[in-house]
């Protein structure tokens, strides 16, 4: 079966209207603007299973099922995505296609690729020419071949200014090309010119091969520019779910089963020249849980082989809990210091790095060498392992939660049972949080004044008018959050509006892929209450996210001043008058101009 164009799957939603389908199989009350019945997918007297005509959506208030149309067939029927489309397809009398280019392909996203096709190839054959032989010289004096410069598509940006946007303007709209990234506009009198200028590039792709970005690198490091400089966030780059080189190795890991994580680009390439051909880096950001779920669908282990240097170690650690977290093994390829793979490779060849990878420690034994627990005091050996368990309690699988646990006890020769209370005793505290948010109960329950703000603020993001999105879009970030849930709900939608402020509600929750996001947004949807001033309700929350945040900043100088030395006492208490004056005027800051603001 081919693929289903994803604008019939919306034609196919937007034809079987989710109360008619739903009351095909349960009797649906009405009680005010939704729906209601005893819930199907699990046991109970009394009705907590909703669906909202207007957003076209379900929800279970007791055991928190949620989702569209597709999804309740898909739950109910036990049905497969593809078999729920086409039944919901035939219920509606609408042909199924297959295999067509979509609107969208022809919209914004596939001209940028487009472009980026255009950039790839006009800066690999600069490489070739005669402007080129710097660069050209330096990729090869860095031991990569020409087989590799061709099969990555390596390429070089010259000096000049507008070198690739004046290629590219007759085919684009100005517009267009800022979007892609690959031009930015000048302070002075708004030109575009070009982002990437004198570096050697390395195209990056998504792991199906589409073009996404760049990344560009000096061939003379001095102190004033970045080594490596990325294309920002687009619409088709998004760092936190693109691994470079993917696109081509992804076949060779499914085959093993194993993929070899590196950092940089130019170990990337080593590692590929010198046949570890099932290898990927990040690409202009750390490895992300988000990684770890795409390297999942090809992998079962991964070694992560990162530099040698006390920096290479932390980085090391904090990607084995991502790739743990998503159930990859983990072992890690230990380099000595001061050398990463590229270097290594370059000086001991193939079959010395092959030994490495072969004796790469499990998890646990680097975690041994890394903290040596028989060595540290007490109080180290404590903190080590609370910050160990703060990892593990967001592992998504409880019994993954736990097997760590045991494993973390062991190593440190800590009482197993001790330990898991501590992790239930740490998560059911976190949790009871957001058991607060997630059975609905009305923010008077949360722990403080700024928790409640931060779930209105995000109940307004969805369900609020255009201009209190756009407000929301400009005023709020993850970083004014506390609550770590909220937080990460707040990252997620932001990143949906971002792409299309004037998403219908309802269509929210399929663009989340977080399960728990994902469910709990559903219920901010199903909480929408009707005749409140949103706009008095974005705008005092948000003074209130403003004076929290204040009030901790203010404790946290507080506490400075008692370890100030005399010197730095002024500078201190001139920052906490700052922060009181801050305060009195947050009144004058935050008003309804705020919504005149954003409509310009
Ligand atoms: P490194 O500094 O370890 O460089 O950065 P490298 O990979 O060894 O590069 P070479 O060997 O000096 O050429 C590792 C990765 O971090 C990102 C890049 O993705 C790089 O490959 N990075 C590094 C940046 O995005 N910006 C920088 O300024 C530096
Ligand atoms: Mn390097």
């Amino acid at each position: 079966m081919g693929k289903i164009p994803e604008y019939t799957i919306e034609k196919i939603k937007d034809a079987n209207d989710i109360v008619d389908v739903v009351s095909a199989y349960l009797p649906l009350k009405r009680k005010g603007a939704n729906y209601w019945a005893r819930c199907p997918f699990h046991d109970e007297k009394t009705a907590s299973f909703s669906v909202s005509p207007s957003k076209q959506i379900y929800h279970c208030f007791g055991c928190g099922v949620g989702g569209n149309v597709l999804n309740f067939v898909m739950e109910y029927e036990k049905l497969s995505f593809g078999e729920a489309v086409k039944m919901l397809a035939e219920r509606a009398n609408i042909p199924l296609e297959f295999e067509q280019v979509s609107p969208r392909e022809q919209s914004d996203t596939g001209k940028l690729r487009g472009m980026h096709m255009r950039a790839i190839d006009i800066y690999h054959e600069t490489l070739y020419s005669a402007s080129g032989k710097a660069a050209l010289d330096y990729l090869h004096s860095r031991g990569i071949s020409d087989e590799t410069i061709r099969a990555f598509k390596l390429g070089y940006a010259p000096e000049t200014w507008d070198f690739l946007v004046s290629r590219l303007a007759g085919s684009y709209s100005g517009e267009l090309i800022f979007l892609s990234g690959l031009a930015v506009r000048s302070e002075k009198d708004n030109r575009l010119f070009d982002r990437f200028r004198e570096r050697v590039m390395f195209p990056v792709y998504d792991d199906r091969g589409n073009p996404a970005g760049f990344g560009g690198r000096l061939m003379k490091e001095n102190a004033k520019d970045a080594k490596y400089l990325n294309s920002p966030e687009t619409p088709i780059y998004n760092k936190r779910r693109i691994l470079y080189g993917l696109n081509v190795t992804r076949e060779m890991i499914r085959r093993e089963k194993k993929a070899l994580i590196v950092e940089g680009y130019m170990d990337f390439l080593q590692l590929y020249q010198h046949g570890f051909v099932n290898v990927v880096a990040g690409s202009g950001t750390a490895f992300t849980r988000e990684h770890a779920q795409l390297l999942r669908r090809f992998a079962d282990e991964a070694v992560l082989c990162y530099d040698g240097d006390e920096a290479g170690q932390k980085a090391t650690l904090r990607t084995a809990f991502s790739v743990a977290a998503y159930k990859l093994d983990c072992r890690v390829l230990r380099l000595p210091q001061d050398e990463d793979p590229d270097s290594y490779l370059r000086k001991e060849g193939a079959e010395a790095f092959f030994r490495l990878e072969a004796e790469a420690l499990p998890l646990m034994e680097f975690l041994r060498a890394y903290y040596q627990p028989s060595g540290m005091s007490i109080r180290q050996k404590s903190d080590a392992v609370g910050q160990l368990l703060e990892e593990i309690r967001s592992f998504p699988d409880p019994v993954y939660r736990e097997m760590f646990t045991r494993e973390i006890a062991k190593l440190f020769k800590i009482d197993e049972i001790t330990l898991l209370r501590q992790l239930n005793r740490q998560s059911s505290r976190s949790q009871s949080a957001e058991k607060n948010v997630f059975t609905g109960e009305k923010p008077k329950h949360f722990k403080t004044q700024g928790e409640a703000a931060e779930y209105f603020l995000l109940q307004l993001l969805v369900n609020a008018s255009l201009p209190v999105r756009k407000a929301g879009l400009r005023y709020l970030s993850p970083v004014l959050y506390r609550h770590p849930f909220l937080k990460q709900v707040l990252d997620a939608l932001l990143e949906v509006l971002n792409t299309n402020i004037s998403i219908p509600s309802g269509h929210i929750p399929d663009k989340i892929a977080d399960p728990k996001c994902k469910q709990f947004i559903i219920q901010l949807l199903m909480e929408e209450q009707n005749g409140i001033d949103e706009e008095k309700l974005f705008i005092d929350s948000l003074k209130q996210l403003e004076l929290q945040n204040l009030k901790l900043e203010y404790d946290r100088l507080t506490r400075e001043l008692a370890d100030a030395s005399s010197a730095e006492i002024p500078l201190i208490v001139k920052k906490q008058m700052e922060n009181r004056e801050a305060r009195k005027k947050l009144d004058i800051r935050y008003n309804k101009d705020i919504f005149l603001e954003v409509e310009t």
